[in-house]
């Protein structure tokens, strides 16, 4: 929809005040993107058209059956070198026979629409979610650009292990419990696949990347009237090492690849991987942290589950698995997760990694 087209329907909208009165009763789990967002939908000068026809694409598909101790060496072997080169070249890549019984992946998503069901209020309640666990738009969001027509429940691992999320209701918290627990073995065996592929036979990730310094982030992205122009989640980067994502059949994540977006076709039987910041970081620019995004859909919602595995504030990343020399300083994720919170609150987005080149880069 052109910026014209637009207007007209915010027009047409306004005149039609009973009819979007009513369905904003009728929807009262969605968040106020309309009213709260009131300006950024105004300001015209700013809108822009996100869909530039982009192509879908099947990523790689990797089958980790062939990483069993019953397979031959080559086999397993083979297997993980496929995990390292769509690192590299991709950055994303999807896994079947991953372990996790798809009757545990659908009583996640059962949960999960239920819990975004409720009424908006109350999923804003600090008392009924761990605290700041709920998060919806894009509260610095200055231009449409930057908004993010998504509502999220972002619950620290370390929450659901601890009861901490005692406020969430049992079925809920044990599910959330069950996924992560198991998505954490996956993340693990991952992350020293590709630690392996580098030469390093390291236990860093065991030692720094624990239950408790984890997240597990519920995404929901509802319809959306303005799908041209408004993405579900922006363009980002992910700020941990991997990220292990469950999406449902709707699709809309897109990916850079080769300096030109694509669409994911989603698989139902796969679990999405991608590469995040402090992996690109640790391995001096071998593996790649790749910018993707959520386009919304005008009549259908989404929902997406994401596993961040993270290390500990205190861990510092720096390469040593390389012979060339380091791209980017030393840091620890606090200072890494710092510097991020103060870029999005004075230029309304993250800068991310190259904060930390080193001069000569
Ligand atoms: C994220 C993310 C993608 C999706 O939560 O960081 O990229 O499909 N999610 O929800
Ligand atoms: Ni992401």
């Amino acid at each position: 929809m052109g910026s014209q087209a637009f207007e007209r329907a915010l027009t047409v909208d306004s005149d039609n005040f009973v009819s979007s009165f009513k369905q904003q009763l009728s929807m009262d789990s969605d968040p106020p993107f309309r009213q709260t967002y009131k300006k950024l939908f105004e300001d015209t000068n700013t809108i822009e058209n996100l869909v530039i026809a982009v192509e879908e694409c099947e990523l790689p598909l990797i089958d980790l059956n062939r990483l069993s101790n019953r397979e031959p060496a080559e086999k397993r072997e083979s297997c993980k070198a496929e995990i390292a080169r769509a690192s590299q070249e991709w950055g994303f890549f999807q896994v079947i026979n991953h372990g996790i019984s798809r009757d545990l992946l659908e009583k996640m998503r059962q949960e999960q629409v239920k819990v975004f069901k409720q009424s908006f209020n109350n999923k804003t309640k600090e008392d009924k979610f761990p605290a700041g666990s709920y998060r919806w738009g894009t509260p610095t969001a200055t231009c449409l650009r930057q908004l993010s027509w998504s509502e999220a429940f972002h619950i620290p691992t370390t929450d659901i292990h601890a009861g901490g999320s005692g406020s969430l209701n049992t079925t809920l918290s044990s599910t959330m419990e069950q996924f992560a627990t198991t998505v954490a073995g996956l993340a693990q065996q991952l992350a020293e696949i590709l630690a392996g592929k580098l030469g390093h036979k390291s236990t860093f990730f065991r030692e720094n990347c624990l239950p408790s310094t984890c997240y597990l982030r519920m995404n929901r992205y509802p319809p959306c009237p303005f799908p041209v122009e408004v993405c579900g989640l922006m363009p980002h980067t992910d700020s941990d090492f991997l990220t292990i994502l469950h999406q449902d059949l709707v699709g809309g994540l897109q990916l850079v690849k080769d300096g030109k977006w694509i669409a994911v076709k989603p698989n139902p039987e796969a679990l999405i991987i991608n590469i995040g910041d402090l992996f690109q970081a640790w391995s001096n620019d071998v593996y790649k942290s790749v910018q993707h995004r959520v386009m919304t859909n005008p009549s259908v919602e989404r929902f997406s589950t994401a596993y961040f595995f993270c290390p500990s504030y205190d861990t510092v990343i720096h390469q040593n698995c390389t012979t060339k020399p380091s791209i980017y300083r030393k840091f620890s994720f606090i200072e890494f997760r710092q510097q991020v919170q103060e870029d999005v609150q004075k230029f309304g987005h993250k800068v991310g990694l190259p904060r930390f080149l080193l001069r000569s880069h």
